[in-house]
């Protein structure tokens, strides 16, 4: 089958090459028997109406009219970046160039009810701000059927996600014209919080590769990069108030570190795609290059009653331990503008803890008996007051909480392990909030359409009230670095975590993966088409424009 509409594709373009002179106006004779939709956007609006009027884009005259007299950078670069991504260099390409002639020869204008020679941006635009857990994203478009075509959002954040949808639902016909039907959208997302967690410590990513995800984000409406930038194999985040962290604990201290220089930039690169960057900085547990250069941090091991050479998680009995986690986040709550740090608490092994006679005595004091939870406990409380009098919030593993700890009411819960029902209705009943990402670590990849699973998971699928699911705030796809550097990253990620960014921000009607097969092909291609090297998700199929290599 697949391979009878690839013939037929092909001899299409022959002919059409042969007989190009001759007077056809019938387009429908060359059409694009590529299994996908055209025009669809993904993630799918909450309200669409496509009418089968179809209008043409012209590259030589489109532009982005805005409102205001004066133009905000999120929205000046925007304007930049969408003329590109709508019209790309493919448009220019040899054989859309031949295409060109074709249409002048056959005038397959002729079935097009018009132009769309604008789209008037209606927005606020105001520069210096950062999106957070309350922007309002929401936005609607009108494309009408004579041709004007008209964003209106309450704040730019809103604009920026209706430019995206405005550029997916412009297509290219069989001849290469631009086109986009008349349509009708009024949009926003599900939930505050749609997040990616990328591995920063197993593997380097360098700030091209993440700039580039950024971008992909972008155009997957996901609003929340959770950069997980530390952990025990290296210590990448070049800190000014103790630059021996990476000098000590990054794998290269030169070549592989983010500056503070380095970090801005992402920040106000993820700023104007109106993506929210959450660092983390994961403790008690996954701080051994954090070690390196801070004496005493960690726990020293005991075997036999002697220091074994090894260490363990930091030390909560010292205070010293609490002077620098002070000095520590200090630094970071002026770095990172988001109202919330990720604070880790996951996967603390108690053993180093047990054989620690420094610990063992402290335990005894706090009249903790064996209870090592109580000290991790300790540890956490100590770690959010601390953060908290930053004036920051924070989000958590839920180990924190299944060890029995009580935390700050305000505290966010990442919910990460399987059975992630039981979990859910668990920590809303406890009234945190909370964002889900068990149902969605990409990095374990399998043979076959594994997206369908991603995207078969829902949120709000767990036995709770009302108020204990308006607790949930949205859910993070991750793809931890172990198995994934910059040579695969973008293609293992995207578009898997496509079907995550429709999960949390289509209405939970959209859940039928037979009807999203063709619409998240539409989209890979569209991201191919982009420059991006989005894989593919179902089987033999082919795009209209295959993968370039670019660098
Ligand atoms: C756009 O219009 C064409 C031509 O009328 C129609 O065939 C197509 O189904 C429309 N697209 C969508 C997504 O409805
Ligand atoms: C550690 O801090 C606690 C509380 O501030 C204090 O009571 C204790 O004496 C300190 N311990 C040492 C060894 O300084
Ligand atoms: C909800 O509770 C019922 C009854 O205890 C149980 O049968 C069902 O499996 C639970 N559903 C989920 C999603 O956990
Ligand atoms: C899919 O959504 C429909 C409509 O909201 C709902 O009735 C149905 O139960 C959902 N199916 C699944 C598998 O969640």
């Amino acid at each position: 089958m697949a391979s009878a509409l690839g013939l037929l594709f092909i001899s299409c373009i022959t002919l059409s090459v042969v007989y190009g002179n001759s007077q056809i106006d019938d387009v429908k004779k060359y059409p694009d028997p590529s299994p996908q939709t055209r025009g669809s956007p993904w993630p799918a609006p909450k309200q669409m109406t496509i009418s089968e009027t179809q209008l043409t884009v012209d590259q030589a005259t489109f532009k982005f009219e805005f409102s205001e007299t004066e133009v905000c950078s999120i929205l000046e670069e925007a304007f930049v970046r969408y003329f590109k991504i709508i019209f790309g260099s493919y448009s220019t390409s040899l054989k859309f160039s031949s295409w060109k002639t074709l249409r002048s020869n056959i005038g397959s204008r002729s079935r097009y009810s018009g132009t769309v020679s604008a789209l008037q941006v209606v927005s606020p635009c105001i520069d210096n701000i950062y999106p957070s857990l309350t922007s309002d994203e929401s936005y609607t478009l009108e494309i009408s059927e004579k041709g004007v075509a008209t964003l209106k959002a309450s704040e730019v954040w809103g604009a920026l996600r209706g430019l995206e949808t405005f550029s997916q639902l412009i297509y290219q016909d069989g001849l290469g014209t631009f086109v986009l039907n008349a349509t009708s959208i009024e949009d926003a997302p599900r939930f505050q919080h749609r997040g990616l967690l990328l591995d920063t410590s197993r593997h380097f990513l360098s700030l091209d590769v993440l700039k580039e995800n950024l971008d992909v984000m972008s155009q997957n409406k996901l609003n929340v990069f959770h950069w997980h930038i530390v952990d025990d194999q290296a210590f990448p985040y070049e800190s000014s108030t103790f630059p021996d962290m990476s000098m000590k604990g990054a794998y290269n201290a030169f070549t592989h570190v983010y500056t503070q220089e380095n970090v801005k930039e992402i920040i106000e690169y993820a700023r104007l795609r109106g993506i929210r960057v959450i660092p983390e900085f994961d403790s008690p547990g996954h701080t051994m290059s954090w070690g390196k250069a801070i004496a005493n941090l960690l726990t020293k091991c005991y075997s036999g009653g002697k220091p074994s050479g090894d260490v363990g998680p930091v030390n909560p009995a010292f205070n010293t331990t609490y002077t620098f986690l002070q000095n520590f986040f200090q630094e970071i709550s002026t770095v990172f503008p988001d109202h919330y740090v990720h604070l880790g608490g996951d996967e603390v092994s108690f053993d180093c803890w047990k054989s620690n006679p420094d610990i063992t005595a402290f335990m005894e004091n706090m009249g903790y008996g064996k209870d090592y939870a109580k000290l991790e406990e300790y540890y956490m409380e100590k770690l959010l007051n601390i953060v908290s009098g930053l004036k920051k919030a924070y989000i958590i593993w839920q180990e924190v909480i299944d060890n029995g700890a009580k935390v700050a009411a305000d505290t966010v819960i990442e919910v990460w392990k399987g059975g992630y029902q039981k979990e859910m209705s668990k920590v809303t009943a406890l009234g945190y909030k909370t964002i889900l990402s068990s149902p969605w670590y990409v990095n374990y990849i399998s043979y076959g359409s594994d997206w369908m699973n991603y995207y078969s998971a829902e949120p709000l699928d767990f036995n709770g009230t009302k108020a204990q699911k308006d607790l949930v705030m949205g859910g993070e796809a991750c793809i931890w670095g172990e198995f994934v550097d910059g040579t695969n990253l973008l293609s293992r990620l995207w578009p898997r975590a496509s079907a995550v960014a429709e999960r949390l921000w289509s209405p939970a009607s959209f859940n039928d993966t037979k009807l999203a097969t063709p619409r998240i092909d539409e989209h890979r291609c569209r991201l191919v088409r982009r420059g991006y090297p989005a894989e593919p998700l179902n089987g033999p199929s082919f795009c209209g424009h295959e993968y370039v290599y670019h660098q």
